[in-house]
């Protein structure tokens, strides 16, 4: 399915550009790199690209969080200069075909807030709306929701095929489903978390998500990343998996590194004091791939351990090496979601091709698969 594009119009372009960082550098481009097509394919019809796109969770202007710089990476990627407009509502759209680059959309209130006046002042930067970011098409903002109420619009051929791709999956939930949900914090996961219990055999837990759930359990998990303050919620989420027969895959053992710098494998039950937990350990790590053979649809989203710091890319590397080789060897339906999964994708060098489906969709997916409408792709009409 490809939209038809238009013609030497001004064409507001919202994309995700919502790439990983460290510090002022950006760990991975994916996101930049694979909504180069639908701009060439614009630029070549005589049109002028207004791109339009958020960085991080800022709630007021945050330099670290400008999207210029994102303009040297995008230029070297388009393979054309890309003029940045460092006020969203103080410059104007110019007249010729060209590219030009916003800046960071939630430094104004008004885009999370959904404000009548901030789509007016994104609306009239073009006169075609298009939405190429599907991954933040779970979110009610401006420029997602409020601006093609304004414009004549269309979703970009990206946006069209992570949509037609991730129905088709959840259409066809192939059983047993294994899911497997990684990432940093528990809080930001719950609900869905919840939702998975109830179309999923088996679901697996990494990252955070797991040490808030083993330290929940009365388990003693050092100093890792984990949230108190969700201890109750994890209990319940633990005993709603018990009691719709949902099996919960906690890690029984993991690779920690102390204060010292030690990297140790150890079981849960014996994570030194001064230790962190940053990635699950082999054991763990072949129950996982014993429930993969078995699955007939893997769902993926969240890496298992901090993949940009070897040794512990390991066990997240192995499990995306187990879903593809059983995607090629017998059609499993898998498919790996999340910005952060991507970037551990690159890292790991893993073929894209290699799944069912690669989004780049971390929060959209999940609410996807929650079976919630997704206010992005209401607003378009899909
Ligand atoms: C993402 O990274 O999943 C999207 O860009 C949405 O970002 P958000 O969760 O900060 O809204």
């Amino acid at each position: 399915m490809s939209p038809e594009y238009p013609e030497n119009t001004r064409i507001l372009l919202r994309l995700d550009l919502n790439v990983p960082l460290q510090g002022t550098t950006v760990t991975d481009t994916t996101r930049a790199r694979l909504i180069a097509p639908t701009v060439r394919a614009l630029r070549q019809r005589g049109n002028l690209c207004t791109l339009i796109a958020h960085l991080g969770r800022p709630k007021q202007r945050e330099e670290a969080l400008s999207l210029r710089l994102l303009v040297p990476i995008l230029e070297a990627i388009l393979e054309e200069p890309v003029a940045f407009v460092p006020d969203v509502l103080a410059g104007e759209a110019p007249s010729h075909a060209g590219c030009v680059l916003l800046e960071n959309l939630r430094f104004y209130p008004g885009e999370e807030a959904n404000t009548e006046s901030f789509a007016k002042d994104l609306a009239r930067w073009g006169d075609f709306y298009m939405n190429e970011a599907f991954s933040v098409s779970h979110r009610a903002h401006a420029s997602i929701v409020g601006v093609p109420a304004l414009l004549p619009h269309a979703a970009g051929p990206l946006f069209l095929s992570e949509l037609t791709a991730l129905r088709h999956v959840t259409e066809h939930l192939i059983p047993p489903v294994l899911a497997i949900v990684g990432g940093g914090k528990i809080s930001t996961k719950l609900g869905v978390l919840r939702n998975l219990l109830k179309v999923v055999s088996t679901l697996a837990v990494g990252g955070g998500l797991a040490n808030t759930l083993l330290a929940a359990q009365g388990l003693f998990v050092g100093t890792s990343l984990q949230e108190p303050t969700q201890h109750q919620e994890a209990k319940k989420l633990l005993e709603a998996a018990h009691q719709q027969g949902c099996t919960l895959l906690l890690p029984k053992d993991v690779r920690v590194r102390t204060a010292s710098g030690e990297v140790l494998l150890c079981s849960v039950e014996e994570v030194p004091e001064d230790a962190a937990i940053l990635d699950i350990g082999p054991e763990t790590a072949q129950r996982l791939e014993q429930e993969i053979a078995q699955a007939g649809t893997v769902l993926w989203n969240g890496p298992l351990g901090r993949f940009e710091e070897s040794p512990f890319h390991q066990a997240t590397e192995r499990i995306f090496r187990a879903i593809a080789a059983e995607t090629q060897r017998r059609s499993l339906v898998s498919v790996v979601g999340g910005g952060d999964s991507v970037a551990a994708l690159n890292v790991a060098a893993m073929d894209f091709a290699s799944f069912h489906t690669v989004s780049t969709s971390g929060g959209a997916f999940l609410e996807f698969l929650e079976g919630k409408e997704l206010p992005g792709v209401q607003s378009l009409g899909l």
